[in-house]
């Protein structure tokens, strides 16, 4: 049997989404689960690729077999007003192949976003971004409120995904609801493959 692991897809342009990537990483890792970290590259409002951290052809890119091959899947985004940044809708917009192949289909799914302010959307990008995983069919995890954390937070983190409020470091808050939902996600696959 292949290997598991958790795919973490994410767009970030400025960097705060990252951090939350490498959170859930270390969550997932913490299940002794591989964790495959994938971005996809920043465009231009002419759709061209502008990203200046990488050449096109670089591995940090998601391919369509990252995806395909997932046990898991966590994907995240800056909120752009409420919603998901058009790099993971136009990444997403291109897996209607993978729809029709149902390879996602049973697999555990969940979402993370970083904002700029309190009320600024980020429940409804986390939202926005679990709608075309029930279309893949996957199996929707968020953050239950047994990790305390949720209710300690004075910054980000929801029972909908993990979540930062910009500033210089993620809060220990932030950072606890990212290593909990990494877990959770990695246990839940495992009782699923
Ligand atoms: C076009 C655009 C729209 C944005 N819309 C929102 C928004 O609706 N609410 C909010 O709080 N922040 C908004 N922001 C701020 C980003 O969500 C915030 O800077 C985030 O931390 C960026 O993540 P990154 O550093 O991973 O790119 C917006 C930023 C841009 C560029």
């Amino acid at each position: 049997m292949k290997q598991p692991y958790i795919l973490i897809l994410y767009f970030s342009r400025f960097g705060h989404v990252e951090k939350l990537a490498e959170q859930l990483r270390l969550g997932v890792e913490s299940e002794m689960m591989e964790a495959r970290l994938r971005t996809v590259p920043t465009i231009s409002k002419n759709g061209e690729f502008v990203s200046e951290t990488a050449p096109p052809d670089s591995p940090i890119y998601c391919k369509e077999s990252d995806l395909i091959g997932c046990s898991g899947l966590l994907i995240g985004s800056p909120t752009r007003f409420g919603n998901m940044a058009a790099e993971l809708k136009l990444f997403l917009d291109s897996t209607a192949n993978i729809w029709l192949s149902g390879s996602l289909i049973g697999k555990p799914a969940g979402v993370f976003t970083a904002s700029s302010s309190f009320h600024g959307g980020q429940e409804s990008t986390l939202l926005s971004m679990m709608i075309p995983l029930l279309h893949h069919g996957m199996i929707l995890t968020g953050v239950p409120y047994s990790e305390a954390a949720l209710n300690k937070t004075k910054r980000g983190g929801t029972p909908y995904g993990s979540s930062h409020i910009e500033s210089d470091e993620l809060s220990p808050e932030e950072r606890q609801i990212c290593r909990t939902q990494g877990k959770n996600i990695a246990r839940l696959t495992r009782k699923l493959l």
